[in-house]
């Protein structure tokens, strides 16, 4: 047998390592520690599991699953009855694995290389994180003194800026700080002219008094995200929507991946809607001891802000009564855990020197924290 003659090879270049975007590769990704604790006050979750008639009756409901099935794309009946609960139509709702997943959907739609998004800071970090991660410039705007947006300034903000995607969050997370439906009404009428699309994240709505749901329209570029993570104490679902125009509910599905809800979060999600009474029970005793925490504070050597939220913000005074600063937050944090009691550490934050955020927990949880703090910083307010 003959060999048939090799034809000569050409060298092969060298082949480069993988590595990610370069923007990618210098981000910081999104972090939030966790520790073995007793009292976990760190994430805003509920304290309160759901009413144990959701988990009989989900339970139930996964027996009649047709898993070799894929769910329903378009989610029809969790979108109706989301729908039926804010008094829209199903076309203005679209769903998604939690209100981060709405995020990214809209700023894979709205936002992108060439595009801006804009936030006002402090505030929820992954609004610029998501922006940056699909290739958005982000243009920081900062909140007033005591944390509210100035509406002059915002006014004037969108106009020199006019970003594709703006993001209000309220309450904000980490301030607390409430919106009012006024100070929104003026950016949306702003956005109107400035090609702007106001994102108003309201994961924490229902512990609020203002909403912007009644803003959505669909001659109006706004939309509302909200979860059930929160409120409807199903942080393990990943579970959010947004309620929007219905044009723009459109361009979402386009960017949205087919399939993404499977079916057991749907079956959960429409049951969990049946137990409406339940959650806002649930939220009127958080309300409740969110005050009571918020009153005990004003007794100790804190800062303390209003909140609109499950979390309250404060901060701890130097030991000898001057504003506490970030050495004095790491210090009441650690002091905290050593008493097995876990806050968000903000000490390190831009303008949230020195801060802690606690999430409003069962009472008794309450109490362990308050204890706690008097423990560590003293009594004497204000
Ligand atoms: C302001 C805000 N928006 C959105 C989210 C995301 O919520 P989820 O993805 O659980 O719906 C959070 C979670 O902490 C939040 O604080």
């Amino acid at each position: 047998m003959t060999v048939p003659p090799v034809s000569p090879v050409s060298p092969v270049p060298p082949v480069p390592p993988v590595s990610p975007r370069l923007d990618v590769s210098l981000m910081d990704g999104y972090h939030s520690p966790q520790l073995d604790v007793e009292v976990r006050l760190n994430t805003n979750e509920s304290p309160e599991p759901p009413p144990p008639a959701f988990t009989e009756a989900l339970a139930d409901a996964l027996g009649g699953i047709a898993w070799n099935r894929y769910p329903d794309r378009a989610a029809e009946r969790l979108r109706a009855a989301i729908a039926d609960l804010h008094g829209v139509d199903p076309a203005n709702v679209l769903c998604a694995n939690g209100s981060n997943e709405i995020l990214q959907t809209l700023l894979l739609a709205y936002g992108g290389p060439g595009r801006r998004a804009l936030v006002w800071e402090p505030t929820y970090a992954l609004h610029s994180h998501i922006a940056r991660v699909v290739g958005t410039e982000v243009v920081t705007a900062e909140r007033g003194s005591d944390f509210v947006i100035d509406a002059d300034a915002a006014l004037d903000t969108l106009t020199s800026v006019r970003p594709s995607v703006a993001f209000v969050c309220s309450p904000n997370n980490p301030t607390g700080t409430e919106e009012s439906a006024a100070l929104v009404a003026e950016m949306v009428a702003t956005a109107a002219t400035t090609g702007t699309l106001m994102v108003v994240d309201e994961a924490y709505g229902q512990f609020a008094t203002a909403t912007a749901l009644d803003l959505v329209d669909d001659d109006a570029p706004v939309v509302v995200s909200r979860t059930f993570s929160k409120t409807w104490s199903l942080a393990a679902l990943r579970l959010g929507y947004v309620v929007a125009p219905s044009w723009l509910i459109d361009e979402l599905d386009k960017v949205a991946l087919p399939y993404r809800l499977d079916a057991v979060k749907q079956a959960a999600g429409l049951i969990a809607l049946d137990h409406v009474g339940d959650m806002e029970a649930r939220v009127a005793r958080l309300v409740g001891e969110r005050e009571r925490i918020i009153a005990a504070l004003t007794t100790l050597a804190v800062q303390v802000w209003p909140s609109g939220a499950n979390f309250v913000l404060l901060r701890p005074h130097g030991p000898d009564g001057s504003p506490g600063d970030k050495a004095r937050g790491d210090q009441v944090w650690q002091a905290l855990v050593d008493r097995s009691v876990l806050v968000r550490n903000c000490s390190g934050w831009p303008r949230l020197e020195g801060c802690l955020r606690v999430t409003v927990g069962t009472r008794q949880e309450n109490d362990r924290f308050l204890e706690a703090l008097a423990d560590v910083v003293g009594g004497s307010g204000g």
